[in-house]
């Protein structure tokens, strides 16, 4: 049983805490906060021992009755590897500290590839992570697009990827972003980001991303262009994406053509938070036209890179050699597809 710690437990470290709380060889041992916020006391209640990441602030967390088992340094000693969920920037100087600790890292996509030196996604790169010290798991948009790309890649060849990517403009529980009424291209210069951070960890893909951000909180949206090597039939796609795990094909004529009614269907389903950790692709937009696949899918940002945290724990720790395994055994502890 390898020991967990979670440093932030916010919109991604609280959910990367329930994940590995149910899988069978690994586990929760800590979780830090510096706010004394409805978070910390409900990570109180679930059982999860709370270490505070700023010690200066401990009287605070006495003020609001919230009982806290120590400070972050008390918690290094205790585990095996330390995913770091702090907001983006952070995780690249706390990187020194797990160093000067001996404590291995996890990072979220927030992070610069460059300042953790390795980057993650189960499907494309599990094995080149067996054993790292410093690991970061790629971005909510990232892990989207890997998640659909690797297998058509694998399937037929990729010459090269165009995608146009709609952005939520906020978390569902955040109050200090926008837009709340205009499209932003962000960024404005093309290409975005997006394509470079792929290839962190689908080295060889040639892809070329834009981004805007629109009034939403629920999901991002994508839209991709896939030039192929060799075209297949499209039900050969189309099995192969109902095949993969973690993707989802849903359908506006069953009443999930938006991504309102996607989480809403994820609501229907009864998960925790009412997460839909799969990508979900519509199965109409999928159309092979000229030796080129179009596709439009859903990401529900707050949770798919989720089950990726807990396959990036197991390579590190060489605890599965196997990608195949490790994914297939978080999702049936988790419950997703
Ligand atoms: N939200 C998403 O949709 C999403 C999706 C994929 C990846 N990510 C990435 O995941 C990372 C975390 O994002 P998030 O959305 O989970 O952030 P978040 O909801 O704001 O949570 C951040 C957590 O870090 C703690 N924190 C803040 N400042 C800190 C500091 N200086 N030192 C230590 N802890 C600190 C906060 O503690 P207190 O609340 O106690 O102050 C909170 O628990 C980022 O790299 C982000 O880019 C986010």
């Amino acid at each position: 049983m390898k020991n967990v710690g979670i440093n932030g437990y916010g919109t991604i470290g609280k959910r990367v805490a329930d994940a590995v709380s149910c899988q069978d060889d690994m586990q929760i041992v800590g979780v830090t906060k510096r706010t004394p916020d409805f978070e910390a006391y409900l990570a109180v209640e679930k059982g999860f021992p709370l270490y505070i990441s700023a010690p200066e602030r401990e009287g605070l967390f006495e003020e609001a009755g919230i009982k806290v088992t120590g400070t972050i340094d008390d918690l290094y000693s205790k585990i095996d590897v330390m995913v770091d969920c702090t907001p983006g920037g952070i995780g690249a100087k706390n990187k020194e500290v797990y160093d000067d600790m001996g404590v291995k890292g996890i990072f979220q996509g927030g992070e610069k590839h460059e300042q953790i030196g390795k980057s993650f996604n189960s499907f494309s790169n599990y094995k080149d992570n067996l054993g790292a010290d410093f690991v970061r798991v790629v971005s909510c948009n990232t892990t989207g697009l890997c998640r659909t790309l690797k297998p058509i890649d694998d399937l037929c060849g990729i010459k090269k990827v165009r995608a146009v990517m709609v952005r939520r403009g906020a978390d569902p529980g955040q109050i200090k972003s926008g837009p709340i009424n205009a499209i932003v291209p962000n960024p404005p210069t093309v290409p975005s980001h997006h394509g470079p951070d792929v290839q962190t960890v689908m080295y060889d893909l040639d892809i070329t991303t834009i981004a805007l951000l629109v009034p939403t909180t629920l999901m991002h949206q994508h839209n991709l262009m896939v030039e192929l090597e060799t075209p297949p039939a499209l039900d050969d796609v189309i099995d192969t994406l109902e095949a993969t795990p973690r993707v989802l094909l849903v359908e506006a004529e069953k009443g999930l053509g938006s991504t309102a009614e996607i989480m809403e269907y994820a609501r229907d389903l009864g998960r925790p938070r009412s997460d839909l950790n799969e990508i979900a692709v519509w199965k109409e937009s999928l159309n092979i036209k000229d030796g080129e696949l179009f596709y439009m899918q859903a990401i529900h940002q707050e949770s798919d890179v989720v089950p990726e945290n807990v396959d990036c724990i197991r390579a590190m720790l060489e605890m599965e050699d196997d990608p195949a395994k490790s994914i297939e055994k978080t999702n049936k502890n988790m419950g997703i597809n």
